[in-house]
């Protein structure tokens, strides 16, 4: 009786044993699972498709796929109701989401509302790892296809080719317009440092730019500089404009995503921080260490992007960021109502029929200017993070700007 009890507790300690010392290694061998990537100089010179790469890559793949979860895009109307009036007469006034992950682009480009598909075949640049390709295809004529003509061939969004050579992987840029733009800046593109082109990997596609008259070729607007102002004189020198404002008369220009012309400048940038340090820091996957390739805001891994650099903490980090970025949007919601009270100035001075033509044409610069200065910021994500002195600096220059135009219109009409 007691040996058969004593034998049968023996065998109870024994299977608890395994199963805890299966489990143990189970969880040990996931750890550090062995990841094997390469060999290099496998992969297509044109390989658009990244799966074919991530069969060579299989723990950047993860990453990368890792993109799908950041999945909301909710409508720029919500938290900025005044851009439908600033962006009246032009597509954005129809539809205007926040972006979201990598993996998304062509699901949301060939979803817009049909209003936004006027510009053509040239929307897909930033969307694609085919769209270098359809420029050496169609040359020049590439800017001036339409939409449909353009949707029918494209099938991947961003991937490994945008900003790998698939022979050596070293970072490349494959956009012709940034190529174009740092060359009219005198710069030589093949000797660009490692650290450089971890920011000029993304200044392919987070950067404004606009449509060469005629031509419709992508081009970015920096011969004079980056900084708002900067690049509103290159306009004006070229008597550029991308619309009229159809309630209040302007001649206008529209701002895109301008993240590396706002970083440009910064204390992080002079410090000779990059996009990739703070978006895609080191994470384990498995027993490999690698760059992370699901870019996201920092703040959901605040542990992996700044406390390499900062020792501070988490909690002040990000104290930090949202009290600069709720500033921001404060600043920008006066310049929002600023710009929306010039407009509405301007409509009531043009219909009025002794208006002062000259004073009128003063009152509708300022508007042009207030309206850069406010959508350079609007536009560009991060809330002013990435450069808090010049955001807040152009959405006061824009305040100022909208308030003059308004002054200037009851001027006209002598309404003061
Ligand atoms: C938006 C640009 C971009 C895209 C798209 C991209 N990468 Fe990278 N990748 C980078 C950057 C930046 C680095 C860091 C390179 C450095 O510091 O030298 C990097 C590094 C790497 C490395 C070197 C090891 C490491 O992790 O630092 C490999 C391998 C790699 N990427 C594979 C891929 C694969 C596979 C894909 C597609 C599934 C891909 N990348 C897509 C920008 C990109
Ligand atoms: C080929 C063009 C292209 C390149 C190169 C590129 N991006 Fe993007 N990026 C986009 C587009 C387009 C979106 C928006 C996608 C959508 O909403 O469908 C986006 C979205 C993002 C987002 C998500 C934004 C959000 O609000 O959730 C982050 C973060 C980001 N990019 C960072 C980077 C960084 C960092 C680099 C460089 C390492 C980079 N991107 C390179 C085009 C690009
Ligand atoms: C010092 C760290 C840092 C650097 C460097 C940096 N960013 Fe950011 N970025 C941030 C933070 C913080 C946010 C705000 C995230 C949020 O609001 O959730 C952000 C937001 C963004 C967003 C919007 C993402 C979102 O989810 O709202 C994009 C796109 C982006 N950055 C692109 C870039 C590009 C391109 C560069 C280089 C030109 C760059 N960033 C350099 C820290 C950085
Ligand atoms: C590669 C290093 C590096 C990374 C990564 C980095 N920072 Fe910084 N940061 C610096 C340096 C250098 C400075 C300037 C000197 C200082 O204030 O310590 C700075 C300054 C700052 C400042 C003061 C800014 C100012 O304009 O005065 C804040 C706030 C900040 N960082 C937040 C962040 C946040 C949030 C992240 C992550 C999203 C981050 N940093 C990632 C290096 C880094």
């Amino acid at each position: 009786m007691e040996t058969s009890k004593l034998k049968k507790l023996v065998l109870l300690v024994a299977a608890i044993i395994v199963v805890v010392a299966a489990t143990a290694v189970f969880f040990f061998n996931k750890h550090n699972q062995v990841i094997t990537e390469g060999p290099q100089s496998v992969i297509a010179a044109n390989e658009v498709k990244s799966a074919e790469w991530g069969k060579i890559y299989p723990a950047h793949w993860d990453s990368y796929m890792a993109n799908m979860n950041n999945a909301e895009k909710p409508s720029h109307f919500i938290t900025k109701p005044y851009m439908q009036t600033i962006y009246a007469g032009t597509g954005f006034a129809a539809e205007f989401n926040e972006p979201r992950g990598h993996l998304y682009t062509i699901q949301d480009v060939t979803s817009i509302n049909p209003a936004r598909y006027k510009i053509g075949a040239a929307c897909f640049t930033c969307k694609s790892t085919q769209s270098p390709e359809m420029m050496k295809k169609y040359g020049d004529q590439y800017y001036l296809m339409s939409f449909d003509e353009m949707k029918n061939q494209i099938t991947e969004p961003i991937g490994c080719l945008d900003c790998h050579d698939p022979k050596t992987m070293k970072l490349r840029i494959t956009r012709p317009a940034l190529i174009e733009a740092l060359q009219r800046q005198g710069r030589d593109v093949n000797k660009l440092s490692n650290q450089e082109m971890r920011t000029l990997v993304c200044a392919q596609c987070h950067v404004t730019y606009y449509f060469q008259p005629g031509t419709k070729k992508v081009t970015f607007p920096w011969d004079n500089g980056v900084s708002a102002q900067e690049i509103l004189s290159y306009y004006d020198e070229k008597n550029f404009t991308e619309w009229v404002h159809p309630i209040a008369g302007t001649n206008l220009v529209k701002a895109r995503h301008a993240e590396y012309e706002t970083y440009m400048g910064s204390t992080h940038q002079s410090a000779g921080v990059a996009c990739a340090d703070c978006h895609m820091p080191y994470i384990m996957v498995g027993n490999k260490k690698i760059s992370s390739h699901n870019w996201q805001s920092p703040l959901n891994n605040i542990e992996q992007s700044c406390t390499t650099c900062h020792r501070n903490g988490t909690e002040w980090l990000k104290t930090r960021v949202e009290t600069i970025q709720k500033q921001v949007k404060q600043s920008q919601d006066l310049a929002g109502a600023a710009v929306v009270g010039a407009i509405n100035e301007l409509k009531i001075s043009r219909e009025y029929p002794t208006v002062d033509k000259a004073k009128l044409q003063e009152a509708m610069k300022l508007h042009r200017e207030a309206q850069w200065y406010l959508d350079y910021v609007m536009v560009t994500n991060g809330y002013g993070f990435h450069n808090p002195t010049a955001t807040l600096d152009n959405l006061n220059t824009a305040i100022d700007k909208a308030h003059k135009s308004v002054e200037k219109a009851r001027e006209a009409r002598g309404a003061n």
